[in-house]
């Protein structure tokens, strides 16, 4: 097994800034890249909000908030993999931006390492197959929000070694996370049980069957959930709920994964959730 130190989080979105925070935090050096400027600061103003509220709610001290930022680097670029140990891709979900990023990185990155996707739901096997290293590639997909989430899914593609699920499965365990393996199948466990939820929930307000206020409420003291499922989409972002569900409907060419003709909708006209401010509410 490989000693993970240096890593490299590709995407500054919600959840790549939440990735970089809990590595930064845990004590591995990071850089976290995105093709947007503008996404790179906002990704560090939350993260260095959110350590100052671990400071102020006693979980962390100042000094350890310091040098948590202090690990953290920021850039543009993908040079920076030529040193990593371990890259996880964080960027849309989409394949073919991400099939790009992997040769890049496959190029770049030394022969040791492990280059893990975020993914939600695209198929683990086939990011692996533009690479020259499938044995070393692998699914790390954190839950949103990061740093409060225990789960890691870890998602083993076809060619994936045990070496390099060990190396992962370890490094989610110094997060403070719980590892899961799961093997490569069309939105993996967590997304192929949430996403159909959410999008009957959509169907919901589509058919006239309740306002979106009344179908969270049903969900959150009839079932217990912490959110309904609309305010969890637009969490999630729906332009990432779209792509998930489109993954499980071409992927098992069964029409139950049918995407919402809402869904679609609010995506084309930009209402991507929470991001955006608005979608299935409006924000701040
Ligand atoms: N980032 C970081 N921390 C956050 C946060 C965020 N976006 N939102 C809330 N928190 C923190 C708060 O700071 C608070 O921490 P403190 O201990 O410092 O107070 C803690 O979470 C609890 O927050 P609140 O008291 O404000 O609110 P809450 O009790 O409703 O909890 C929640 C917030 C944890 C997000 C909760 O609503 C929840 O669990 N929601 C469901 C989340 C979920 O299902 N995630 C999975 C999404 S699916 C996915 O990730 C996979 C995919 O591929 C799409
Ligand atoms: P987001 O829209 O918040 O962020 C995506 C980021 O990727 C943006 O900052 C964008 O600038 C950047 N990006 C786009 N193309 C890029 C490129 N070529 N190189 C570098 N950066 C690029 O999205 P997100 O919610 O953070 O989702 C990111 C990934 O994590 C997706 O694969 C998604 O499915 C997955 N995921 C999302 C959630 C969630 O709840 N949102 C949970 C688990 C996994």
């Amino acid at each position: 097994m490989n000693e993970v130190k240096n890593v490299m989080v590709i995407g500054a979105g919600q959840m790549g800034a939440g990735i970089a925070q809990v590595f930064a935090a845990a004590g591995y050096q990071v850089f976290l890249q995105d093709i947007s400027a503008a996404q790179l600061e906002k990704g560090m103003a939350g993260i260095e909000q959110r350590l100052a509220r671990e400071v102020d709610k006693g979980r962390l001290n100042d000094e350890e908030r310091r040098a948590a930022l202090a690990r953290l680097r920021t850039t543009e670029t993908l040079e920076a993999a030529r040193e990593a140990d371990l890259v996880v891709e964080a960027v849309v979900e989409n394949m073919a931006v991400k099939a790009d990023i992997f040769k890049q990185l496959d190029a770049l990155a030394p022969a040791h390492a492990i280059l893990a996707s975020n993914t939600s739901s695209l198929p683990i096997t086939e990011i692996a197959a533009v690479t020259r290293r499938p044995d070393k590639v692998i699914g790390m997909h954190f839950m949103n929000p990061v740093p409060v989430m225990k789960l890691v899914e870890v998602i083993r593609g076809l060619a994936t070694s045990d070496d390099t699920f060990a190396t992962v499965r370890q490094t989610a365990e110094s997060l403070g996370k719980t590892a899961v393996e799961v093997n490569d199948f069309p939105g993996f466990v967590s997304n192929r049980v949430l996403m159909p939820m959410i999008n009957e929930a959509i169907y919901c307000v589509y058919e006239g069957v309740a306002e979106p206020a009344a179908i969270d409420e049903v969900m959150k003291l009839g079932m217990n959930h912490p959110m309904g499922p609309l305010t969890l989409a637009d969490f999630i972002g729906l332009d990432t709920c779209l792509s998930i569900m489109e993954v499980l409907h071409e992927g098992f060419g069964d029409d139950k994964y049918r995407p919402c003709p809402l869904l679609r909708k609010y995506v084309k006209a930009g209402w991507l959730g929470r991001k955006s401010g608005r979608g299935f509410y409006v924000y701040d």
